[in-house]
């Protein structure tokens, strides 16, 4: 082999073990500055949010549903750690819900059970105005402080299980995070009613998206939250766009069916 022969094979290997070594740098580097979608402050929150469950469920057997969450926002105005920054797995829940909606510009969405309405603001770049929705008064007084300066975003108390009839039709989108496991006994008949129930608030064609947490089936309420996004799928009133698995929840899109539905409930 020549001198140039050798040098140029030389050259090669070099750029081959580069490449090789770039490549394995790179991996790297990314696997440790890309965020843990859990950090151990997460694994804190799902437990700080299981303690508040099982105390609304205890306040809710004496009291009803309504006090029980107005007591869980008076215990601590911040109770699943949505607006904390300390937090981060509810900030990537909203953003990945976002992200999976359809591309197109809603007129008019509606978030039932918003909570500290933080899903709510980023819905405001999706669509024209934004409802927010929620049983506790405490939450929708916070959501507004949040909101402050946000514009085409209002926030109103409202029951799922108890909608007024006026708001049937007016949305293209309804959106439905970690609320509906909480409604309680959630029997099957119930579940069928209120996928009928979201069907009327939306315009045909509107799309229905629910969240709720999924931990691999290993916990009753990740089983409930399965239950919540079968009658859902399954309801005559909708046709499934897409489901989804993140960790830790199950998003489910759907869309409200047309000319069947307009004949069938007319
Ligand atoms: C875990 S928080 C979720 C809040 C928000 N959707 C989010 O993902 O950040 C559940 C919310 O559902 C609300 N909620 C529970 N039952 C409800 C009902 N029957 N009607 C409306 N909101 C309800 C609670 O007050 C609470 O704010």
């Amino acid at each position: 082999m020549s001198y140039v022969e050798d040098a140029t094979k030389l050259a090669g290997e070099t750029s081959a073990r580069g490449q090789l070594a770039r490549s394995v740098r790179a991996f790297f580097a990314e696997r440790l500055t890309r965020p843990f979608f859990m950090s151990p402050r997460d694994v804190g929150l799902f437990l700080r949010s299981a303690r508040t469950d099982r105390a609304i469920n205890r306040m809710r057997r004496q009291h009803g549903a309504r006090a029980a969450f107005e007591a869980a926002y008076s215990a601590t105005s911040d109770p699943w750690g949505s607006a904390s920054l300390r937090y981060g797995y509810q900030r990537r829940k909203y953003d990945h819900i976002v992200a999976l909606l359809p591309s197109r510009q809603f007129r008019k969405a509606l978030d039932l059970g918003c909570g500290l309405g933080l899903l709510s603001q980023r819905l405001t770049a999706r669509a024209d105005e934004t409802l927010g929705l929620d049983v506790a008064d405490a939450a929708i007084k916070l959501a507004r402080a949040y909101a402050k300066g946000v514009g085409r975003l209002t926030f109103a108390q409202g029951d799922v299980l108890d909608l007024p009839h006026e708001l049937n039709g007016r949305f293209d989108l309804v959106v439905i995070a970690d609320t509906l496991y909480y409604l309680s006994p959630l029997k099957n008949e119930l579940l069928k009613m209120l996928a009928c129930r979201v069907a009327d608030l939306l315009a045909p064609g509107g799309i229905c998206l629910i969240a709720d947490h999924f931990f691999f089936s290993a916990d009753i309420d990740s089983r409930t939250s399965r239950r919540i996004h079968d009658a859902f799928s399954w309801s005559p009133r909708f046709s499934v766009v897409s489901h989804h698995r993140k960790p830790f929840f199950l998003v489910t899109i759907l869309e409200k069916r047309g000319l069947i539905d307009a004949i069938v409930n007319p």
